[in-house]
Order: structure tokens, then sequence, then C-alpha cells
């Protein structure tokens, strides 16, 4: 009688208390699938009279409901434990994390920044420019005549504009001088980091852009003694105590008298070797003492105020210290080269 199943499945189905994700699968199997007990109830319904019809109608109907409601109860109740299935979706939340790798510094940063922290500690503050300069700034405050030779030390990309006002890529960060001492009156002490431009054909040893460091002091008294003091303790404190240090008279039109101080070459320690062509000795930077016509130019009294500069290609310096031998590879961005400097933790 459909009645008497009626009655006995009610009573399975209050009396079920599923324990595990696989007796609620257990019990949609066997009541709520078409082949399943609430679809064969509704069959066997068809063929009952029609006055039972008109009881067994809502009773059959609130069975299925019971059927329906329970197992939807008992799924939501194992839905959030962490059996098989779940976890393929969720993720393993108890798995050991994946890790990131570290970027590294570009070594032209790095020794950029141990060179201004030499200085630093020295009282030099630090100043940047324009990459783009006009043609006082490059030249012509620096004592460099319109039609001076020494323009052609340095080969130039113009900009033409036109207003007739042409512009340059600075050739150098001496142009940072300028704009530093035309802003106020001494005493200044700075270094000014930067990156420069010469129009030359790209090779291992040349390229169209570097960076240099210059630096500026100017003051009362200022003597050359006081630029080799400062040179040599620079030296010392980036390559070391027994590194050796030389000064050969040379020419800039900015500084008068001018220098140009090689060290002992770090690699061979001076016995020779490919970096410093067998000499021993490498060139490092060019100094001397601040033209007077330069402060004049900058508005500075230069019977009361003296004072040196000294600049340096930072690129030299680097491949000094981890003898790179290729310009090129500080601009290629290849991560095989940059990722073997030091990797610093902010
Ligand atoms: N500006 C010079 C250069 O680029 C370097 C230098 C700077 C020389 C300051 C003397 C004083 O070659």
């Amino acid at each position: 009688m459909l009645q008497d199943k009626i009655t006995q499945y009610t009573q399975e189905i209050n009396a079920f208390e599923p324990t595990s994700a696989q007796d609620v699968e257990n019990f949609r199997l066997k009541f709520l699938v078409s082949k399943g007990i609430v679809k064969a109830l509704f069959e066997e319904f068809k063929t009952v009279s029609p006055e039972e019809k008109r009881t067994l109608g809502k009773v059959l109907n609130d069975f299925k409901i019971l059927a329906e409601t329970k197992f939807k109860e008992s799924s939501e109740a194992f839905v959030n434990q962490s059996d098989s299935s779940n976890v393929r979706k969720e993720g393993d939340l108890t798995l050991p994390g994946s890790g990131f790798t570290l970027g590294s510094r570009h070594p032209l940063s790095l020794v950029r920044k141990e060179i201004v922290e030499i200085f630093k500690k020295l009282g030099f503050i630090v100043a940047e420019g324009n990459e783009i300069e006009d043609d006082w700034h490059n030249f012509q405050a620096l004592n460099f005549a319109p039609e001076h030779p020494a323009r052609d030390m340095q080969d130039t990309f113009f900009i033409k504009k036109h207003d007739g006002n042409d512009v340059v890529l600075r050739t150098h960060t001496s142009s940072v001088q300028v704009r530093l001492m035309e802003a106020g009156q001494p005493p200044f002490r700075a270094i000014m980091p930067g990156r420069v431009y010469r129009n030359e054909a790209i090779s291992a040893r040349a390229h169209c852009f570097f960076h240099q460091i210059e630096g500026l002091y100017i003051d009362e008294d200022v003597s050359f003694a006081d630029l080799k003091q400062t040179l040599y303790h620079f030296v010392k404190e980036l390559y070391g105590e027994d590194t050796k240090v030389r000064f050969r008279p040379s020419y800039f039109p900015f500084t008068e008298p001018s220098a140009e101080m090689d060290i002992s070459c770090t690699i061979c320690k001076g016995a020779g070797c490919q970096m410093c062509k067998q000499s021993g000795w490498v060139e490092i930077l060019g100094c001397g003492m601040v033209d007077p016509n330069v402060l004049e130019n900058c508005g500075i009294d230069s019977k009361k105020y003296s004072g040196y500069a000294f600049g340096m290609g930072i690129e030299r310096i680097t491949n000094l210290k981890y003898e790179i031998r290729d310009l090129r590879l500080f601009s290629e961005n290849d991560v095989r080269f940059l990722g073997q400097f030091e990797t610093e933790i902010i």
C-alpha cells in the first residue's frame, strides 16, 4: 500500500543522521534521482483509486518536500568540511608559500651610492641639474668660448630649436656646477651625479651616454692641497688603503691648474694587465682649481673665493670594481648580468 510505504520512508528520513558527505550522496541516490524512491512513489500514485488520490496527493507531496529539505540541509552541513573535493577547489592552505624572487640593484646604482656615501661623510650635499642644457651652462659659463677648440673634446648632441636657441644634451655634469653657483653664494660643497651624453659610436669602450659624478668645493682659501687630500681619502675608502694615487697635469677650460688622477690598477695591483693596458695605472678622474673666469661668470667674487672641482665616470669606477670589460652590458638589461650584483632588502 502506498500509504504504508510513505509512512515507512518518512520515518527513515526523519531518523537519517549523516556523518559524512558520502552518507548525503547515498541519500540522494536512494530518494531523489530519477530511479529513486520519490519518483517511484509518484509512479505508483498514478495507479491508485480516485478517492485515495484525494487524500494521498497531499501526503505524497509533503513526503517529497521532506526528502528534498533533508537532502539540502544535510549537504549544507558538509560543504565546508575539508573533504578531498573541497581541498582541490580552495587550494591547500597548509602548503608552504611559493616565495618570490628579489630584484638586485644595478651595478652603476650600487657604485654611485657608494661614492655618494663617502663624500656625504665629508659634508658634501647631493645636487642635480638638467640633462637637456643650454650652451651657456654646458659650455660658455665654463669658459668654453664659442669657437674654442676644447668643444671638440666632447662630441656633443645638439638639438635644433625653431626659435634659434639651440640646446644640447649635457656632455658633462659640470653644467650642474654652474647652476649651483648661480643660485647662491659660497661656501658650496656638493657632489653632482647624473647621466651625460656624447656622440660616439657604441662599442665595448664607448657609449653615447654614461654617468658622471662631479664634485665642487668653493670657499675662502681653498687650495690644491685640499683637493688632493679629499681625493686621497676617497680612493682609500673606495678601493682600499694600499691603492696608489698619482696626478698628471692636464687641461680643462674650466679649471686652472688642471690634473688627471690615476690609481694603481685594482685588478693586477700595478703589475700590468689588459684593464690597465699593461701600464699598472688607470685614470679615474679629471680635476683642478676652478678657473676664476668661471667663478665670475656665475656671480662669485674670484678675489675672495677659490675652489676645486673634480669629475669622474661611474662606469669606469664600476668596471674596475667588478672587472667589467664591455660598457654595453650596463644598458642591455640582461638579467643574467644584472642578477650577479648584491641584492639589497629595503
Ligand atoms: N667635466 C670633465 C669631463 O667631463 C671632468 C672634470 C670635472 C674635470 C671637473 C675637471 C673638473 O671630462
